[in-house]
């Protein structure tokens, strides 16, 4: 077994470490923030992410996981993974500081013969930036391989443990066996590619899925005009083993900290070096207006939102996390606010301070059936399977007007019209609360 380090403990680099440990690597793990390395040092997860504190403790445990805030004066591990965040700065562009800060300080500490292994999002060529930087800093010997993550937050543990694939992206064929070795107890298929490619194939990756949610999106839309069910056409559509079932639900469209910024950078990238990136653009354009259409539907139903009280189930970007950033439900609240309403939102994890920070119009809740006590509507924004078990008739009956907008088509109509609501939806029949039949008749 090998000893690794790995640099950024977030979402990425936490499980990465964890699960490495739990491989019966040994892992040094290093983040620039204190406080989070004091709760993982307790095995405490800093983030929701379902399994992750049993594998923390089992590694802290076993003597397999540590965590500092410092850097090592040199590295004991030979292969050190780079894994902190590349936000999204401006213009779109990916934002590779702190990756730029972590390489300048690893590469001052590493042995000869180390391996500099990139798994945060990185723009096509940084790469070779690193190893630049690595070769500036005096370092002889050290590759750079880039091993992109797939994984989605809710279910990280089970994509680093069961991966469609393991990318590697290097020109030392010898270095990417070394850490190819790492993922052998997981038996992958693993693709050697050259960095740029590895690089790119992350990029194309999210970027495909986005276009496959906007499309459905889109199919959404026209299912509603035209009177059909987009839920049946997704499934119909996805039995095709060339077309495939997954990322193909209508709702509110994409957010978290991937694919709004993943997007974004590959669309400037390929702007900056003179392509045309015009499905690109049209997959964000959409994804925008899902949310201009989910507020239209409460407008629609309601008239004038000025002083409609609305409750808002659900903050986090999707369901089995605690993140915000990008999140649709998020974006959906304010954008009521806009229009005049008072909005109370509703999620199981996410703590009231943080969701003020991003909505401090918003009055926060706990409990959905309490928050939608004299509301004019309900709208679900996330799909956490809490709200699937809500006492539906009981919130309809104490609602001012029983109208439910079901933005991620995640209830059964049949169900929420035999509890009392008015069930609107995205691209299924009555979604605009008109019978199929009405809409082709008309
Ligand atoms: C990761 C990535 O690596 C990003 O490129 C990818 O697109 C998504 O996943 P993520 O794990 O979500 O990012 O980032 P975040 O949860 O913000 O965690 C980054 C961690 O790195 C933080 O704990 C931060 O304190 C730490 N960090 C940041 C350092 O340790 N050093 C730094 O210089 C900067
Ligand atoms: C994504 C990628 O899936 C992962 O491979 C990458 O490494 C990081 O980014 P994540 O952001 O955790 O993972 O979430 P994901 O499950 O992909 O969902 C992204 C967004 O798309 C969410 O807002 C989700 O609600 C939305 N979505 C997803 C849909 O609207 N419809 C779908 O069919 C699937």
């Amino acid at each position: 077994m090998t000893s690794i380090a790995v640099i950024g403990c977030g979402y990425v680099g936490a499980v990465s470490a964890a699960c490495f440990a739990e491989l019966g690597h040994t892992v040094h793990c290093i983040d620039t923030d204190p406080s989070r390395v004091a709760l993982l040092q307790q095995g405490s997860s800093p983030i929701h992410e379902p399994g992750l504190e049993e594998l923390l403790q089992r590694g802290i445990e076993a003597g397999r996981l540590t965590f500092a805030a410092t850097y090592p004066d040199v590295f004991d591990a030979r292969i050190v993974f780079i894994a902190v965040n590349t936000p999204e700065a401006q213009e779109g562009a990916a934002d590779i500081r702190a990756v730029r800060d972590a390489v300048s300080t690893v590469a001052a500490r590493l042995r000869t013969g180390s391996i500099i292994v990139n798994k945060s999002t990185v723009p096509i060529g940084t790469g070779d930036l690193v190893a630049g930087m690595a070769e500036r800093a005096g370092c002889r010997s050290i590759a750079v391989v880039s091993n992109p993550e797939f994984l989605r937050e809710g279910s990280a543990i089970r994509d680093f443990m069961e991966p469609d694939r393991v990318v590697l992206g290097s020109d030392d064929r010898d270095a990417m066996d070394r850490v190819a070795a790492l993922y052998a107890p997981l038996n992958p298929v693993v693709q050697r590619v050259d960095i740029r490619t590895a690089e790119m194939i992350k990029y194309a990756s999210n970027a495909f899925l986005a276009t496959k949610i906007s499309f459905i999106n889109e199919i959404a839309s026209i299912c509603e005009t035209l009177g059909a069910d987009v839920e049946e056409v997704a499934r119909g559509m996805g039995m095709d083993t060339r077309i495939g079932g997954q990322f193909l639900k209508a709702g509110l469209g994409w957010g978290g900290s991937c694919f709004p910024k993943d997007v974004k950078a590959l669309a400037h990238m390929a702007a900056v070096h003179g392509a045309h990136p015009q499905l690109l653009r049209s997959v964000m354009d959409i994804n925008h207006d899902q949310r201009l259409r989910a507020v239209q539907k409460v407008r629609q139903a309601l008239g004038d939102l000025e002083g409609r009280h609305v409750t808002v189930l659900g903050a986090a970007f999707k369901a089995n996390t605690d993140d915000l950033r990008n999140s649709p439900a998020i974006e959906l609240a304010n954008l009521l606010h806009l229009e005049g309403a008072h909005v109370t939102v509703v999620d199981p994890v996410v703590p009231a301070a943080r969701l003020l920070a991003l909505a401090p119009h918003a009055t926060f809740a706990l409990d959905a059936v309490e928050a939608a006590a004299g509301a004019d509507a309900v709208v679900l924004a996330t799909d956490w399977p809490e709200f699937r078990a809500l006492p539906w008739h009981a919130i309809a009956a104490h609602m001012e007007r029983a109208l439910l907008v079901d933005t991620r088509n995640y209830l059964d109509p049949a169900t929420m019209r035999a509890a009392g609501f008015e069930y609107r939806c995205m691209g299924r029949p009555g979604a605009e609360g008109a019978a199929a039949s009405e809409l082709i008749e008309a």
